[in-house]
């Protein structure tokens, strides 16, 4: 009680301030999220996302060197396929000389220390733009997860670390589990994004792999975010599935989600801050209305805050480079 208890005691400098700090942010934290395109010296940027681009793999090389020299050890990716490679059933995804697979092949040359998390899922590869196979307007569940399984593999086998299905069908991550023991990958950790939520703020990654949904939107598997329970069962199914990671995604809207993953699951919970949220602090500091790097910061910590063990974040070179 006052005056007994005086919060700003503790407060009253920055080096005690230091000492009671209860979170802290550092490189271990980070997944890089980077695109790829098909090409040479290719380097365009993303007219929604500014400052981060797409890159061909020759200068792609560069920036993996650039992120293991900052500490950075993880990196999740996404291709961006052009539209004469796409079907319903996203073939190319399975071309063990397609742009992911090479990605994947080009980092293990280039940094083998490098942790390659890889994006599982169609809707880069479906002339759809959906997470899975359509058939009159529908979006299939089992079907998709076979062939989901078969890019699993094929990931695998490219030299992937750790695969990140981000699709949403049901009874995937049991599915790719069991092939990939069939297939002596039994040591392939998988990060599931488990509560992933139907949300508009994906436009700008839609933007970047050209992969917006042509007709209807992602609302019959991904989910509904009035819902808190549902990413529970969502992580806990994935755990029973066998995920080894599990991931809610949007992440500053959705932080209630993580802490609840946090006190109730029992496995690393990661948190992907997406395009969106990324584009509007780049929008709102252009503007000269937010001060970016505080910004940042201030968000990127309130996910270890809120119970994140890993956070993929567009920020992750700018903020390990100020921390
Ligand atoms: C696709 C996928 C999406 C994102 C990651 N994987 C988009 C979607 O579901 O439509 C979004 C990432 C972002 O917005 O940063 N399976």
């Amino acid at each position: 009680m006052y005056p007994l208890q005086r919060n700003r005691r503790l407060r009253k400098s920055k080096s005690l301030r230091a000492l009671v700090q209860e979170h802290s942010l550092t490189p271990n934290d980070f997944i890089a999220p980077l695109f790829v395109v098909e090409g040479k010296n290719i380097k365009e940027e993303i007219p929604s996302m500014p400052g981060y681009y797409r890159l061909s793999l020759d200068l792609f090389k560069e920036k993996i060197k650039t992120l293991w020299s900052l500490e950075i050890k993880a990196v999740l990716l996404f291709v961006k396929v052009p539209d004469i490679l796409k079907d319903n059933k996203g073939t190319e995804a399975l071309n063990p000389k397609g742009l992911m697979q090479c990605a994947i092949q080009t980092i293990k040359d280039t940094v083998p220390e490098m942790i390659v998390m890889t994006d599982v899922a169609l809707d880069p590869y479906s002339s759809f733009g959906h997470d899975g196979v359509v058939k009159e307007g529908k979006i299939l569940n089992d079907q998709t997860v076979e062939i989901l399984t078969e890019i699993a593999i094929s990931h695998a086998q490219a030299g992937a670390d750790i695969l990140a299905p981000s699709d949403m069908m049901d009874g995937r991550i049991l599915k790719i589990r069991q092939k990939l023991e069939e297939n002596n990958y039994s040591n392939m950790a998988i990060m599931s994004y488990s509560a992933k939520y139907a949300s508009s703020l994906y436009g700008p990654f839609r933007d970047a792999l050209d992969s917006s949904p042509g007709f209807g939107d992602k609302k019959t598997y991904q989910m509904d975010f009035r819902n808190r329970k549902e990413a529970l069962i969502e992580a806990q199914r994935d755990i029973e599935e066998g995920a080894d990671i599990v991931m809610v995604k949007p992440g500053l809207a959705y932080l209630d989600i993580i802490r609840d993953l946090k006190e109730f699951v029992d496995a690393p919970i990661a948190a992907y801050q997406v395009s969106g949220e990324y584009s509007m602090l780049k929008a709102a500091a252009e503007k000269g209305w937010l001060d970016h790097d505080q910004v940042m910061i201030e968000q990127l910590l309130s996910f270890k805050r809120a119970g994140a063990d890993l956070i993929a974040t567009y920020f992750a070179e700018e903020a390990v480079k100020l921390i």
